[in-house]
């Protein structure tokens, strides 16, 4: 009804305006006086965590995303090898697993059967189990030996948005509390890190109140026939999910490519005009990243294409490349996809909306698919 979208047009923008709230939410109470992080239900002792000599995660759809992204997070900061996998593949391939494994479930719904399957073969192995969900006492965390709850409220569009924010800082949480267990990092470097996270609601608030001009390139890019996303990094998953929630909503062609891969066949797709939306990483943290993906606008750029540039505020040299810019507030490179997926998913919603399709319920779509 018109009063649980208080007065939204779209649960999906109702749900993209909350997440500054609901990343702080997340964020609340998960750091002791002591300097020491705090999971929710933990039936793993700091023991387990120092044996684990290998990360897997596994997820489906926009949740796989936000585990893409914990992967630079994970490997950066504990120096434990991490691997990220789609969950409806994961045991089919006999992944090597013993108890030294951790795997992270990630899902929203705590219901989705592929990654429920994965996590049962897991822990048939005797890996460790750590779930990242959503929705209290759901089946994967219940089978889990631990759980980090996100603070998300309830998500009602099928397409999943403050969830994912909410995923990647419960990751990005996961990873310092790891790294923190095992003395690769010092308490002050994580509350250092935690201080960043604890800024980004405000950053995410910033990013949200400058939607405007994004709303009416989406009218612009509503007859578009195709819209690639390029990415680098953290910057990779951020172009997948924007152009997940392309096609989740608007039923367009939507594809996200990593920057590099471009020569390697992308590029053959640009035609006089197709829209490229380009992550650009922050020019302070690794610059050379910064510096390659805007070599590679200018590449997408001199075939013609329309480049819609993601970048942070102050970084005026992509300007001359840019038929738009949307700046962002200035993040660490690895917390940057809090804030750069936003203008994405406004972009999707307000597409879907001028399409006239019903964002909400996209067709042949499920919020839960409990089937394998
Ligand atoms: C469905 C939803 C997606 C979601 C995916 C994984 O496909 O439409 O929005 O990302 O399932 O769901 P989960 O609840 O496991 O995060």
């Amino acid at each position: 009804s018109a009063a649980e979208k208080g007065g939204y047009e779209y649960f999906m923008a109702k749900e993209i305006d909350e997440q500054p709230r609901a990343v702080a939410d997340t964020l609340l109470g998960r750091h002791s006086e002591t300097g020491e992080m705090t999971l929710d239900e933990v039936r793993l002792t700091d023991q387990d965590l120092r044996d684990v000599d290998k990360v897997f995660i596994v997820a489906c759809g926009t949740s796989y995303h936000a585990g893409q992204v914990a992967k630079y997070a994970i490997e950066h900061w504990t120096r434990i090898p991490c691997e990220v996998e789609l969950a409806s593949e994961f045991r089919y391939r006999d992944p090597v697993l013993d108890r030294s494994t951790l795997v992270v479930a990630i899902s929203q719904s705590g219901e989705t059967m592929d990654t429920l399957m994965a996590l049962r073969h897991a822990k048939e192995q005797k890996a460790r189990v750590l779930a990242i969900c959503n929705t209290n006492g759901s089946t994967i965390p219940r089978e889990s030996d631990a759980v980090l709850y996100t603070h998300g409220g309830p998500e009602i569009a099928v397409a999943s948005t403050k969830a994912f924010l909410t995923q990647l800082t419960a990751c990005y949480l996961v990873g310092l509390h790891l790294a923190q267990v095992r003395g690769v990092m010092f308490a002050d470097e994580v509350g250092a890190v935690l201080e960043r996270l604890n800024q980004m609601p405000a950053k995410i608030r910033a990013v949200l109140d400058a939607m405007g001009p994004v709303r009416e390139l989406a009218v612009d890019l509503a007859a578009a026939k195709s819209v690639l996303f390029i990415g680098r990094h953290v910057g990779y998953p951020v172009a997948l999910e924007g152009a997940l929630k392309l096609k989740e909503l608007a039923y367009m062609h939507a594809e996200g490519f990593a920057a590099g891969e471009l020569k390697h066949g992308p590029i053959s797709l640009i035609e006089p005009g197709t829209p490229v939306v380009c992550v650009v990483p922050s020019p302070r943290g690794r610059s050379v990243l910064r510096d390659k993906l805007v070599s590679n606008i200018q590449e997408v750029r001199a075939r013609g294409a329309r480049t819609i540039v993601i970048a942070e505020e102050g970084d005026e040299a992509v300007v001359p490349f840019a038929d738009h810019v949307i700046f962002v507030p200035p993040t660490p490179t690895l917390l940057a996809p809090l804030v750069t997926t936003v203008p994405l998913q406004v972009l999707a919603c307000e597409i879907a909306s001028a399409r006239g399709h019903d964002v909400d319920q996209p067709r042949n779509l499920a919020k839960s698919v409990t089937v394998e």
